[in-house]
């Protein structure tokens, strides 16, 4: 087992890539911890997992110290929350476009600051391949992408001999599209899928491997793996 006796946090582990990674990383032997915002939802994905929760929120200065105040010393912490609102560059709200990277950025600069992770441990940021392959009416996210991806490789000199990396996944299906009508969340990742060389979009488990890997390969920081299904090659 990769992580055997490791302790493990992944802020955002309720749900799509956290939740993925917080299993596998369990099933590798660590003792893992959860962190969101919504309670009940962490407490039920906590129970079945058979791990720790504790609720956070990434857009507060005070959550997040008190999360990393309560769980102490680790050895990898995964950031995988975000919550992104976007729009035509022109129209779309600034409260928006600042919510989106006071949660993407910004919590990623709180939790690397206030987590004390062990030497040789590590941090692992979770980017988005719209920071080197842009879609219309998503400056901000790519934006966002791009700016976690320049802080993870500042980083990894900051925070040395802690290593620090970046996944920017490609179209992964998660629920962060649930408020989509389902008919048409399908019929566009049909559509991507089949555009895709891998002829389908990901899983959270897809990205949960390469996150994994970061934290068990000693050698790796200021790394950013795009796992994307070909996406960028396309
Ligand atoms: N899915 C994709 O296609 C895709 C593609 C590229 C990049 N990504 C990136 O991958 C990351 C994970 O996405 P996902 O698809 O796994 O999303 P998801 O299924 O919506 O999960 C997001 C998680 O973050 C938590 N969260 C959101 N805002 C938070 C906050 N302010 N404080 C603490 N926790 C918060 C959510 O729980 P609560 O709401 O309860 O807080 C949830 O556990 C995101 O950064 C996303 O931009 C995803």
């Amino acid at each position: 087992m990769m992580l055997a006796g490791k302790k493990v946090v992944v802020v955002g582990g309720s749900s799509g890539i956290g939740l993925a990674t917080a299993e596998l990383a369990k099933k590798q032997g660590a003792d893992v911890i959860i962190a969101s915002r919504n309670a009940a939802k962490l407490d039920a994905v906590a129970e079945r997992l058979n791990v720790i929760a504790i609720p956070a929120d990434v857009t507060s200065d005070q959550s997040v110290a008190d999360l990393f105040r309560r769980i102490g010393p680790v050895d990898h912490v995964v950031l995988t929350a975000a919550q992104l609102k976007t729009g035509p560059f022109k129209t779309v709200a600034m409260d928006d476009v600042r919510a989106t990277m006071e949660g993407k950025f910004w919590g990623a600069w709180r939790v690397a600051r206030e987590a004390d992770i062990r030497p040789g441990g590590s941090l692992t940021l979770v980017t988005g391949f719209l920071s080197v392959r842009p879609r219309p009416n998503s400056a901000i996210i790519s934006a966002a992408n791009g700016a976690l991806e320049s802080l993870a490789r500042a980083l990894a000199l900051d925070l040395a001999p802690v290593r620090v990396n970046a996944v920017s996944p490609g179209v992964i299906d998660t629920p962060i599209r649930a408020a989509m009508p389902e008919a048409a969340r399908r019929e566009m990742l049909d559509r991507i899928a089949a555009s895709l060389p891998v002829r389908r979009v990901g899983a959270g488990e897809d990205i949960a491997q390469q996150i994994v890997s970061f934290m068990a390969n000693g050698f790796a920081t200021g790394s950013i793996a795009y796992i994307d299904g070909g996406a960028l090659v396309n």
